[in-house]
């Protein structure tokens, strides 16, 4: 059995692939206290000193609005760990001969009309931090150049819009937020002119796992087969979770991103999948039949 570190286990995804990839991997999860990979002399020690085949990095700064606040930092918690801690990690394993797996976001590109998505894992990232792009989508694409850079044996899985089934308290998932807002009164009208793709978390499992296990170097993404809008989701979702129908108010993304203030997202965002298909043999379920699946789990 393959000995896999998993950086970032206590997070919202990283640990729900600790839960489910237990008995396919002989699984060493860690979080920042026991290894902080920002600490490049950490890293170091901790892959010289720790018999392991495989490294996924499940670990960053998520927080989009607060990585918002450090825009243009280089020295700030977000570029230190989403860049740096990334950078530390691929030589790590470019120098002790481990796989590489990083867990990456269409955040990387800018979503604007002039550029839309869904994009394909062969799409050009930008070279520059445009006006029309996030700090935390930034830095998640510095750190895919740092891991090419590295040529360490690796492979860069990006997802989006995660939900599970699986109990987490940290945090909401993109399903739970809008089922909580829902129960509560307060749901907000939902975009109909954004365009995303979505990750059911139990559908990472399988063609991550066979990443890692075969060692297949490259760009993966690993989403839903088909493109959505977030007004489409939230209906289908209230239809097969709740029962309801015809209770979401309609929003508009581009109004929205005009008020000061606003973090820049992609708005024709979104990830194709047919290369990763193929590559894989694998072949990746429809959004809606990933909400079926969690509607009928709940
Ligand atoms: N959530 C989304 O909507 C989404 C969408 C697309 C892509 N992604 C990507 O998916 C991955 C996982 O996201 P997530 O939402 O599951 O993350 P998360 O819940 O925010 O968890 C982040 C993890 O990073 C760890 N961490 C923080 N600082 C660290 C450090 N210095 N050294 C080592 N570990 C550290 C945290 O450990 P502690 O608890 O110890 O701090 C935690 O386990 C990320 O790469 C993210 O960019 C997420």
């Amino acid at each position: 059995m393959k000995r896999v570190l998993v950086i970032g286990a206590t997070g919202l995804i990283g640990s729900r692939f600790v839960e489910l990839a237990k008995n396919i991997f002989e699984i060493i999860p860690v979080d920042e206290k026991v290894l902080d990979i920002t600490n490049q002399q950490a890293v170091e020690e901790y892959f010289s000193t720790t018999q392991l085949d495989a490294v996924v990095n499940f670990a960053a700064f998520t927080n989009v609005d607060a990585a918002e606040k450090e825009r243009n930092d280089t020295k700030g918690l977000c570029y230190k760990l989403n860049v740096t801690g990334v950078e530390n990690l691929a030589y790590a394993s470019k120098k002790y001969n481990k796989f590489l797996v990083q867990i990456s976001t269409d955040f990387v590109f800018s979503g604007t009309t002039d550029n839309p998505g869904p994009y394909d894992e062969l799409s050009p990232v930008p070279y520059e931090l445009l006006p029309s792009m996030g700090w935390y989508g930034w830095t998640k694409k510095e750190a895919e150049v740092k891991i090419e850079n590295a040529r360490a044996k690796s492979a860069i899985v990006r997802i989006v819009y995660p939900f599970s089934f699986g109990k987490y308290d940290l945090k909401l998932d993109y399903a739970k937020n809008f089922l909580k807002l829902y129960d509560d009164g307060k749901l907000f009208p939902i975009f109909t002119d954004q365009t995303i793709t979505l990750l059911y978390i139990e559908d990472l499992i399988n063609p991550l796992s066979k990443i890692l296990e075969e060692e297949l170097q490259g760009i993966f993404h690993i989403v839903s087969s088909d493109i959505a809008t977030p007004f489409d989701f939230v209906e289908y979702l209230l239809s097969k979770a709740r029962n309801v129908e015809g209770v979401v108010k309609k929003g508009s993304m581009e109004e929205f991103l005009k008020t000061p203030g606003r973090t820049p997202r992609p708005r024709l965002g979104g990830l194709k999948t047919e290369i990763t298909q193929q590559k894989l043999e694998m072949k990746f379920r429809t959004w809606r039949e990933m909400v079926d699946e969690f509607a009928s789990k709940l």
